[in-house]
């Protein structure tokens, strides 16, 4: 126990360096919280700012066989595998929602594969009428088993964590000595011939920030795309501190010392900016969570593990569907109460704020 708190205490001391400036207009984005008016109760998904839900991002499940330190903590109590919302649950309001306006999917965890016969609920959620792609965020240990299936299922696109590709760094950071089998689901991936596969690359000072600029090089050889993510506190040991925040500015610097790097047009709700190298070799994208707030141009909502809407990342409600669901509600029913919990999105989340309040779930339990 002591030697984890030092891991964990020796990730917060290393973080030398400055803070992480904010673009200009990220403090004024998010102040506005929105009453609980009367929502739409029928026509797309809106909240109370304009924005519409094209997006759900489903966690399956809670538990992880990693303990990265952005995410949990080792000793985590995850959560009765009976409050997981079943298969049959699950494909009940992704046929709500589709008629809605939901058009992509994304299952998350915890670590997704961990839930038992995965590409069954891909196969049933890729089948319902509206839902264009399905895809997948993963830590990647289960993929050199079930790439295959997975994508024979219809999973179109997988992201694969991977911080570091240094042995000891991983174990410092995932707290598991798995980094070859993280390699390997990779490789996988690319052999099963996934539509895109991705690779997301937490940035914290003083812990992996040298190598951004072996992964960009990576990406210039590989057929992948490196994402860079902005470390959000959304930890389990409290580590995250502002200063261990790699912006984006910062990012881009190391990737100009590589070759030009031109930014791509990309669709302003993907939260990643894209950017390519001139000479035409590599793409990569970053996501500025913390330094450029995207949350005016946020189309999706999530769905935990145990059955809540969490309309944000950093939201501090939640609208439970599960005692709907398991309580005989009609879809009408379950259908209005997920309108409610979108109306009610606020404009943005409050990092940069004073008034900021962490969310009480860390990311293994909201869904990443
Ligand atoms: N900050 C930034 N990204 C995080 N993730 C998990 N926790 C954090 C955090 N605190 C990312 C993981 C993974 C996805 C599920 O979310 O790297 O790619
Ligand atoms: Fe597991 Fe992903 Fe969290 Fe790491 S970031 S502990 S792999 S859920």
């Amino acid at each position: 126990m002591a030697q984890r708190v030092t891991a964990a205490a020796s990730l917060k001391t290393a973080a030398a360096g400055s803070a992480a400036p904010v673009e200009p207009g990220a403090r004024a984005e998010a102040a506005a919280r929105p009453g609980d008016a009367g929502w739409p109760r029928e026509g797309p998904l809106v909240d109370q700012f304009g924005r519409v839900v094209r997006k759900l991002r489903i966690s399956v499940t809670d538990r992880c066989n990693f303990r990265c330190v952005y995410c949990m903590p080792e000793d985590v109590r995850f959560m009765p595998a009976e409050v997981h919302l079943t298969f049959d649950e699950i494909e009940r309001v992704v046929r709500i929602m589709a008629p809605l306006g939901v058009r992509k999917l994304r299952l998350t965890g915890g670590e997704p594969l961990l839930r038992p016969g995965l590409p069954d609920l891909v196969a049933r959620l890729a089948a319902v009428p509206g839902i264009e792609s399905v895809s997948m965020t993963t830590n990647g240990f289960f993929l050199a088993q079930q790439a295959r299936a997975l994508k024979q299922a219809g999973l179109v696109g997988i992201n694969i964590s991977l911080d570091t590709l240094d042995r000891d760094r991983f174990i410092q950071i995932a707290r598991r000595d798995y980094l070859q089998r993280v390699l390997e689901g990779i490789r996988a991936a690319e052999e099963a011939g996934f539509e895109a596969v991705k690779i997301n690359c937490v940035v914290m000072r003083g812990v992996n920030e040298h190598e951004i600029e072996t992964f960009l090089r990576w990406a210039r050889e590989r057929p992948f795309i490196v994402r860079f993510i902005e470390f959000m506190p959304l930890d389990g040991d409290n580590i995250w501190e502002r200063r261990m925040v790699f912006s984006a500015e910062e990012i881009l610097d190391i990737a100009r010392t590589i070759g030009e790097v031109v930014p791509e047009d990309g669709d302003p709700s993907e939260p990643a900016r894209r950017y390519r190298f001139a000479d035409g070799r590599g793409t990569f994208g970053i996501i500025a969570s913390v330094t450029r707030p995207f949350c005016a141009h946020c189309d999706r909502v999530r769905l935990t593990a145990d059955g809540k809407i969490r309309n944000c990342l950093f939201a501090l409600e939640e609208h439970d569907l599960r005692d709907l669901l398991r309580g005989g509600a009609s879809d009408e029913e379950i259908e209005q109460a997920i309108r409610r919990a979108v109306w009610v999105k606020w404009a943005g989340h409050l990092i940069n704020m004073p008034e900021f309040v962490k969310p009480a779930r860390t990311m293994h339990a909201i869904g990443g």
